[in-house]
């Protein structure tokens, strides 16, 4: 068994090493070493503004303090697990380096209100990451559209053809998701970046502190109003995993639209070969691996926000060991997230899209049925009967073997005598600039959607 530490002074037995090893963190909360020490910076620093320590004290922790950063990014300081967490391993390097005077630090302070804060200046951090992660994908996404911007698809609804749209317009759709990711990140910063500092324990500190000079220090918006909450709350935790769950749940429905199309049913792009692997045994295979493990991560992306809603659930006031389970499942989110949102820019940007076989698809012209009745509706028919006579027609084509193009005028006035030779001009194209509403796939429309969410993305 290793050396009693002070945590320990007052039991009289030294910890058995499989609960020292159950309850200790650092394995995964190393990880906060830069949050844990630009906190212990500025709280030195307010200490001795406010005559709590003296400057010369405050400046030799300082010191101290940069000089473990510098130990740790050079991988040369060992963490123990006898020190239980970050925050203990730091401190007792600390003392190692300048002595006693570590000790000052932790005046006006625990480390509930610690950990609290490293939290939050971590998800600050990550908050940011993502959000460039997700504008990196959605420029990628505007810059295939645009490379591609004359080419059309059939759009699907269950999954069966419906009508024309423009791959451009395809794409605008992930955009709009990904820009409500977006925001929905922006919103969680702002319950994010509040600064618990001063909370102590659970009850505030008796010592005058400075609490809003530390939030200014660290860039911090607002302090929190209850020391109770501030060191027992995670909701930021919950919102970012929330937020993530969302944008996995968008990416994986991208991923399963690219898994798709790389069949050979649909032939409609092909991954590069950076972005695909091929089979131990057979030799014709080209697999969309990332896509699929994309959607597979969502998996746990998910599992992680549920695993700390439940953590929470029941929790009495105020901080709780459970808490420490807060960090495993948000580190992995944010690598699952961020990592993913990256491979998928690089991924979209490197495919290839086959025009040729999109354009062959989009112009199968049971796609035109629905331009078609709204035609004979133009000619004054009621659209439920119009519907009825497109349906009655489809029927004889599909019987006849037949499509609407190797129909004559005299075959479609058959069906009803409304039909005139300009039934000819419905074609894809005109299909495509028929629909020439706000968010419709007219490509007038879609184009000025391009060129708005270039301005949006980049906005933020
Ligand atoms: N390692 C702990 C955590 O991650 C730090 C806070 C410990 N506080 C305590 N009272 N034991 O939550």
């Amino acid at each position: 068994m290793s050396d009693k530490h002070h945590l320990r002074s007052r039991f009289e037995k030294n910890m058995d090493d499989l609960v020292r090893d159950y309850t200790a963190s650092i394995p995964f909360d190393r990880r906060l070493y830069r949050q844990d020490i630009a906190g212990s910076i500025a709280h030195a620093k307010m200490l001795a503004r406010q005559g709590i320590i003296s400057d010369k004290d405050a400046e030799l922790i300082v010191m101290g303090l940069v000089s473990i950063r510098e130990e740790i990014e050079g991988g040369k300081l060992q963490f123990k697990a006898e020190l239980e967490d970050i925050h203990m391993n730091i401190e007792a390097r600390l003392a190692e380096k300048i002595g006693d005077v570590a000790g000052k630090l932790h005046s006006a302070r625990s480390r509930n209100d610690q950990v609290a804060l490293d939290l939050r200046l971590y998800a600050r951090h990550a908050i940011a990451q993502t959000n460039a992660s997700l504008k990196e994908l959605q420029t990628a996404l505007l810059d295939v559209a645009e490379a591609n911007i004359d080419v059309a698809l059939p759009g699907y609804t269950h999954l069966q053809r419906a009508q024309p749209v423009l791959l451009a317009h395809h794409f605008l759709a992930y955009l709009e998701m990904l820009q409500r990711d977006v925001e929905r990140l922006k919103d969680c910063l702002k319950r994010t970046d509040v600064m618990p500092l001063g909370s102590g324990a659970l009850a505030g500190v008796p010592y005058p502190i400075d609490r809003v000079s530390v939030a200014k220090e660290l860039g911090f918006a607002e302090i929190s109003r209850n020391s109770l909450d501030a060191v027992a709350d995670r909701d930021f935790v919950v919102e970012y995993e929330a937020a993530a769950a969302l944008t996995m749940m968008h990416l994986s429905r991208l991923a399963e639209e690219l898994i798709l199309w790389s069949s050979a049913e649909f032939g409609f792009v092909e991954m590069d070969d950076a972005y695909a692997t091929g089979s131990s045994i057979m030799p014709q295979k080209k697999n969309p691996d990332v896509a699929e493990l994309a959607r597979g991560k969502t998996g746990r992306v998910y599992g992680h926000l549920v695993a700390m809603l439940t953590t929470l659930k029941g929790l009495p006031l105020a901080y709780n060991k459970d808490l420490q389970e807060d960090k495993e499942g948000f580190f992995d989110t944010v690598d699952t997230l961020n990592n993913t949102l990256r491979i998928f820019a690089a991924m979209v940007r490197t495919m290839t899209v086959n025009k040729e076989r999109m354009l062959q698809a989009a112009s199968d012209d049971v796609l035109l049925a629905t331009d078609i009745a709204d035609y004979l509706v133009r000619k004054g028919l009621p659209f439920r009967e119009a519907h009825s006579v497109v349906a009655s027609l489809t029927r004889h084509l599909i019987e006849k073997g037949m499509s609407f193009r190797g129909l004559t005028l005299e075959e479609y006035k058959a069906f009803s005598p409304l039909f005139d030779k300009d039934v000819f001009a419905i074609t894809v194209a005109s299909s495509l600039a028929a629909r020439d509403v706000p968010g419709g796939t007219a490509p007038v429309r879609v184009k000025a959607a391009l060129a708005e969410a270039r301005e949006r993305v980049a906005g933020h």
